[in-house]
């Protein structure tokens, strides 16, 4: 069992590093809307294994948003919370310790830290930042926007070819029409017209693509 432990460590690469660690997953900074609840992740590891293991969340390296100790592997711990929109959602099980940070505002912006300390490690710590930026949702209005601008523009260039296409037939057809040019005019117009509803077709299929 404990060779295996020692294994996996060396494996996993964390023995190297040396015991503790925590971690925030891959994505360490999070871009979210004004208004939303974001989860602020992070797991943490050992390999000698924890006992009595301190974590807590800081903001900005100031504000202590939340502290507990997890007494042994797999027992959940009594999470002390300082901040009125932060929810301890982790589980010893999966040795999650992360937070929900409901109806976020511009304030929440900054830097989160999750930090550990496993006295059986002779006290190591280990810590992990997260980054919070706070987007307003005017943003998402103002793609909405370059949506329409581009679909409108990738209109007006297909009614352009479409009218450039059309001239080259009329065109054609005054040309052609040596013996008859009065018919050859008449039948143009009726072209034009097809031309026209067939066109009016082919731009509303090029409007989703633009
Ligand atoms: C809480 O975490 C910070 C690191 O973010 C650490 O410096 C501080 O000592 C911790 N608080 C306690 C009571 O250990
Ligand atoms: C978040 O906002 C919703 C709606 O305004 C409210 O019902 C809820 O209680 C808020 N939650 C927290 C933790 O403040
Ligand atoms: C930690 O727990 C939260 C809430 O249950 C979950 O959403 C998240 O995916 C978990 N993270 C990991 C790395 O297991
Ligand atoms: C935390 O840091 C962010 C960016 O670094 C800043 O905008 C914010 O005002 C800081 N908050 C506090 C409470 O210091
Ligand atoms: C964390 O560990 C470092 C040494 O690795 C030590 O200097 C620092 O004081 C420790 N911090 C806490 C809060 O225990």
């Amino acid at each position: 069992q404990l060779l295996v432990t020692i294994f996996s460590c060396v494996f996993s690469g964390v023995w190297s590093v040396g015991g503790l660690e925590v971690s925030t997953g891959k994505v360490s900074t999070l871009e979210a809307m004004n208004g939303s609840t974001v989860l602020l992740p992070c797991t943490y590891s050992s390999c000698i294994g924890i006992k009595n293991l301190y974590f807590n969340w800081t903001k900005n390296g100031t504000t202590v948003l939340c502290e507990a100790v997890i007494p042994i592997e797999g027992v959940e711990p009594k999470v002390s919370v300082f901040h009125e929109r932060v929810e301890f959602v982790g589980s010893s099980k999966s040795n999650n310790i992360s937070i929900l940070l409901w109806n976020i505002t511009f304030e929440d912006e900054g830097d989160y830290v999750c930090f550990a300390k496993n006295p059986k490690e002779k006290n190591r710590n280990h810590s992990a930042i997260f980054t919070l930026i706070v987007v307003d949702q005017v943003k998402e209005v103002d793609n909405t926007l370059t949506v329409i601008i581009v679909s409108v523009l990738g209109g007006v260039i297909g009614l352009v070819i479409l009218i450039m296409v059309i001239k080259a037939l009329v065109v054609r057809f005054l040309c052609k029409g040596d013996e008859k040019n009065k018919e050859c005019l008449v039948s143009s117009g009726n072209d034009n017209t097809e031309n026209g509803l067939s066109g009016a077709k082919g731009e509303k299929q090029g409007t989703p693509k633009a």
